[in-house]
């Protein structure tokens, strides 16, 4: 105990001079932390000199106006950094970077255009993090990945219009987000943030005076109460319409096969087709046509347009992918039908809206994606997948 008080006493003595940056107050708590006191100084730079063994380090209400790379440099052991309301308008990317015992993070009513969130990538320990009342108006996709700790996350008042779905998840330990006082654009890009906020109770603190700003016909309602029946996620379901028969008609050359992909949703999905057959690794897209309407064809059908074709319907509420087996008759096991020429009704409706004439130019809508066959993709319909787990399992089409 006494050698204990002793080392105390020491800390104390040598603190002022080792470590200690004028302008600042330094002292060690009881539990042997370092606090250096810097807050109301009129600091325009993060003061030099600073103790390596320094943990707390309050630099509030400074008139810090840019954080440079080496700023904190001193000062690896930091577990708390408090810059709020400071004039701090940028900081360099590897600012933070260094930190890896920070545990809280105060940067609010600052005016932050950006922050370098891949410094945060390191920093395990986190567990506060304050950036409202700043200019931010995007977090970037995963920026916040991996902060495992993180408990209470501030980014409210700030110039936020959008979140990628995604944002928040990941974070086991969060209970308590701010967001309100941001300009939301509620389209239903945003509409993941209202379903997060329901299956993550009393997580998002002031929901009801989280807003949306856009569009105009849901300004001032709370991003919590955007009605889900403007955004509904895509349904998709594949039909074929034409087999050997019909095909026969075409020019000769083989069957053709035609398969039509009817989609749902709101706002109503665009469709993507996917293809891993070996044409497509070779030939690409021209070997295949897709038309508005949510049909694709491939003339002369032979044994390498065999594999599997996926449609995607994507709006910006989810995606929503139906896939099927197709091969020639005889080269694979028995023949079960997909539903024939039988789009569901409610599909229907959205084909034909892809069906007006469209300025853009017929086809345009249509993104066709080329996987070629053994390529890793991740999600539903991976080679090696078995048709049966597909959200929309349909049987093997045989032609011919
Ligand atoms: C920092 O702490 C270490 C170990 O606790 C100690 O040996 C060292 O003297 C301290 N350095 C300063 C500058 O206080
Ligand atoms: C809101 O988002 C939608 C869809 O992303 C976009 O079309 C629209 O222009 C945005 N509105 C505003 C006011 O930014
Ligand atoms: C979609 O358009 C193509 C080309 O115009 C046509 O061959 C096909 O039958 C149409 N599909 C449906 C379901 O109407």
């Amino acid at each position: 105990m006494r050698r204990l008080l002793g080392v105390v006493a020491l800390a104390a003595l040598l603190s002022p001079c080792l470590g200690c940056p004028a302008p600042c107050s330094c002292s060690t708590k009881k539990n042997g932390r370092l606090l250096a006191e810097c807050a109301y100084r009129d600091l325009r730079d993060v003061p030099r000199g600073l103790s390596p063994n320094v943990t707390i380090l309050t630099l509030s209400a400074n008139r810090l106006g840019r954080l440079g790379r080496s700023s904190l440099a001193e000062a690896p052991e930091l577990q708390s950094l408090w810059l709020g309301y400071n004039h701090i308008s940028a900081a360099e990317p590897g600012t933070f970077a260094h930190l890896l015992q920070l545990k809280n993070l105060d940067l609010s009513h600052n005016r932050l255009a950006d922050f370098p969130w891949q410094d945060l990538r390191g920093l395990g320990a986190l567990q506060i993090l304050k950036l409202s009342n700043n200019r931010l108006s995007s977090v970037p996709r995963g920026a916040l990945a991996g902060l495992r700790e993180l408990r209470s996350l501030w980014l409210n008042d700030n110039q936020l219009a959008t979140l990628a779905r995604g944002t928040f998840e990941a974070l086991p330990a969060l209970a308590q987000l701010q967001l309100f006082r941001n300009p939301f654009n509620c389209s239903c890009k945003l509409f993941w943030l209202k379903e997060w906020a329901l299956g993550s109770p009393d997580v998002l603190s002031g929901a009801g005076s989280t807003l949306c700003a856009a569009p105009a016909r849901l300004r001032g309602r709370a991003v919590t109460e955007v009605p889900g029946a403007l955004c509904v996620a895509p349904t998709a379901q594949l039909t074929y319409l034409s087999g050997p028969a019909e095909a026969g008609r075409g020019g000769g050359q083989g069957p053709t096969l035609s398969l039509h992909c009817s989609a749902a949703g709101s706002p109503p999905p665009e469709i993507r087709w996917r293809v891993r057959t070996a044409a497509a690794a070779r030939a690409g897209e021209r070997r295949f046509a897709a038309f508005p309407n949510g049909t694709m064809a491939v003339a002369g059908f032979g044994k390498e347009d065999e594999g599997t074709y996926t449609c995607l319907a994507v709006n910006e509420v989810g995606t929503r992918e139906a896939s099927v087996e197709v091969a020639l008759a005889g080269s694979r096991g028995p023949a079960e039908e997909l539903p024939r020429d039988d789009p569901q009704p409610g599909g229907n409706q959205h084909c034909a809206a892809g069906e007006r004439p469209d300025a853009s130019g017929a086809g345009e809508k249509l993104v066709i994606v080329y996987h070629v066959p053994g390529e890793a993709r991740s999600g539903a319909g991976a080679p090696g997948l078995r048709l049966g787990v597909l959200p929309l399992a349909l049987g093997r089409l045989l032609l011919w």
